[in-house]
């Protein structure tokens, strides 16, 4: 695979964008091509077969352009289908998991909070992983059931957000959480609506830099890594892409945003 060639990412809808913004960041001269199954949107109440078949659709789409990795910015998607995309095809794949271990290792109330997804919740990736990090530690988990749908709406600064995410919290705030594990792409972008509500000493943790930083060695180590400016990012939604290119800027930033078929 040649150095030249993009970076394929893949998510649900929108959300993945939050991650996406951290790897062009750390690695500039990458193409990214962005692929927001929005019209699927969102994963995690689906079956993991069905996850299944739609993260390998969206590889086929991905490797159809050349892509020479696959970034999944999508906990539903990593926790449900990356070891079948591992097994199934020949190019590096990157997941997403929430940040459990350092919220746990930093935890002094020993009491972590984690919002994601149904399916990453009931997944055994992510319960064998939380299993490990989280003897000592009491973790309050609650599904965000609804946010990713306001959010593809493009209503993350809503009030209906805001009364949603009071609720949803509480069975944290009562518990005292000290951390809070944002384990969906999408939720990044709730962080301005959770500092209202979150006491200051709770801290908010994502993965999107871990995965900036694994993409940059994985490409290092295969020895893939852009060396020189590559042509811009691409975006395709198979829904109205209003608020994907919004939120990557698409205009000022010269990337192609598009509404594709799929
Ligand atoms: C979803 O599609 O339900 C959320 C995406 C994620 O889990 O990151």
């Amino acid at each position: 695979m040649q150095a030249n060639a993009p970076i394929g990412m893949f998510d649900s809808g929108v959300g993945g964008t939050s991650i996406f913004k951290e790897v062009h960041h750390l690695l500039p001269y990458e193409q990214i091509i962005y692929l927001a199954d929005s019209k699927n949107a969102p994963y995690g109440e689906k079956s993991r077969q069905a996850i299944i078949d739609l993260s390998i659709k969206n590889t086929e789409f991905l490797l159809e352009k050349g892509c020479k990795i696959i970034v999944v910015p999508c906990n539903t998607a990593t926790t449900n289908a990356i070891s079948t995309l591992r097994k199934r095809y020949n190019v590096p794949f990157i997941g997403i998991e929430p940040a459990i271990k350092p919220a746990a290792l930093g935890s002094k109330s020993k009491v972590i909070g984690v919002l994601a997804t149904k399916g990453t919740l009931a997944s055994d990736l992510f319960q064998e992983t939380s299993s490990i990090y989280t003897k000592d530690i009491m973790v309050v988990e609650v599904i965000g059931k609804g946010l990713v749908q306001l959010i593809e709406e493009g209503k993350k600064d809503s009030d209906e957000v805001h009364a949603l995410l009071l609720t949803l919290l509480q069975p944290m705030l009562k518990a005292n959480i000290d951390y809070l594990v944002l384990g969906c792409s999408h939720y990044p972008y709730l962080i301005p609506q959770l500092l209202k509500i979150l006491p200051a000493s709770v801290k908010i943790i994502d993965s999107g830099a871990a995965v900036a930083n694994q993409t940059k060695a994985v490409l290092e180590q295969k020895k893939i890594r852009a060396t020189l400016p590559q042509s811009s990012s691409e975006f395709y939604s198979n829904a109205n892409p209003k608020v994907l290119c919004d939120l990557i800027q698409a205009k000022e930033n010269n990337f192609v945003c598009e509404k594709i078929s799929f």
